[in-house]
């Protein structure tokens, strides 16, 4: 089968693909033909990084090939033998073994079972490859870590990318009155998702705009941008950051102001992931692609990512 190689970590021309055998499956394990896979900025950042690459793909001293991604959607071609939910020609899709070596970059990828939801049929394989590492951080981050109900009011920053276009549609659908930050350029966009307000992070300061809200969720790489978000939350509210680790001066700033500060992790998990699949099955979670890549252009996808201004997400299609 086919696979885009890391050779090592470094820029987009050490991605190479190769043929190599399709992997063997475990007993707790399905082979999924892959159909659609999507990228995110943590490839990229992985790719870049040595240390941070062996780190989050739990990489054994010498292990080769490394594959990066974790989102599929396919289907499955092969199952192991303990494996009683799935079976063969069953469309499926999820975030395989993250944080782990997802190897997903690959005509085929062995996943575990429980890991997969079934993809609902009315859901292209690009859709739904794209609702997965991007989506289970929205509503892990919405639903588990920060329990948001009716009424709450919810800053959601990147709200036009990947992780945030999913959290404004969650965030709606669970009833919070919805503020997304954004350039102008993605305000309609924004909006459309079901953002009750836009605000424009060039020509606005959000925390002079917003000073009580029950949970704010920040992907912003940058410390005083967290900081900034923190101004925004009022007392006894959440501050969820996806990319910056609170310092400990910021964390003692939010005890003493009585906010919580948390630092989240998605994690790979079969609920959530068909928890995700009955709201797009419903049509309450829509993926927004804003382009589609082949195989042997993912490094062209990288490039994007690495752009920092995706709209939606990226996929690549087999
Ligand atoms: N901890 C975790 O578990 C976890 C999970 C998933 C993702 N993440 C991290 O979260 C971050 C976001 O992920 P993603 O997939 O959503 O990335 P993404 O799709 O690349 O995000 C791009 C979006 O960020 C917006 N943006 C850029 N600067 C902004 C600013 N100052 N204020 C508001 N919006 C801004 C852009 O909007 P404009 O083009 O309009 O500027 C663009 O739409 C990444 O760093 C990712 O690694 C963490």
């Amino acid at each position: 089968m086919k696979a885009m190689i890391l050779k090592s970590a470094g820029g987009i021309e050490n991605l190479a693909v190769e043929e190599i055998p399709v992997p063997v499956i475990g007993d707790h394990e399905v082979l999924v033909k892959v159909a659609a896979i999507s990228v995110n900025p943590v490839d990229a950042t992985l790719r870049r990084n040595d240390d941070f690459l062996r780190l989050v793909l739990h990489l054994q001293k010498g292990e080769v090939p490394v594959i990066l991604g974790w989102d599929i959607s396919g289907v499955v071609e092969a199952t192991g033998r303990a494996v009683t939910r799935l079976r063969k020609g069953d469309e499926v899709f999820g975030m395989v073994n993250f944080t782990g070596h997802g190897k997903a970059y690959a005509e085929y990828v062995a996943a575990r079972e429980d890991q997969l939801a079934i993809k609902p049929s009315q859901v292209t394989h690009p859709e739904a490859a794209a609702a997965t590492l991007a989506a289970l951080t929205a509503w892990q981050t919405l639903v588990h870590l920060s329990g948001v109900k009716a009424g709450d009011k919810v800053l959601i920053h990147s709200a036009a990318g990947g992780v945030g276009h999913y959290a404004v549609q969650i965030a709606r659908q669970l009833g919070a009155y919805v503020i997304g930050t954004s350039s102008a350029a993605n305000r309609d966009f924004v909006l459309g998702l079901g953002a009750h307000e836009h605000i424009d992070y060039a020509a606005q300061r959000f925390e002079d705009l917003v000073r009580d809200a029950d949970l704010v969720v920040d992907s912003i790489r940058d410390i005083l941008h967290l900081e900034r978000s923190l101004e925004a939350v009022k007392t006894r509210g959440k501050l969820i950051s996806l990319v910056t680790f609170p310092d400990e001066r910021l964390s003692r700033k939010a005890l003493m102001g009585r906010k919580f500060l948390y630092r989240m992790e998605v994690a790979s998990d079969g609920e959530d992931m068909r928890a995700i699949a009955g709201l797009l099955e419903k049509g309450q979670l829509r993926s927004h692609i804003s382009a589609t890549y082949r195989f042997d252009q993912i490094p062209l996808a990288h490039q994007q990512l690495e752009s920092g201004h995706t709209k939606g997400k990226l996929v690549i299609t087999l």
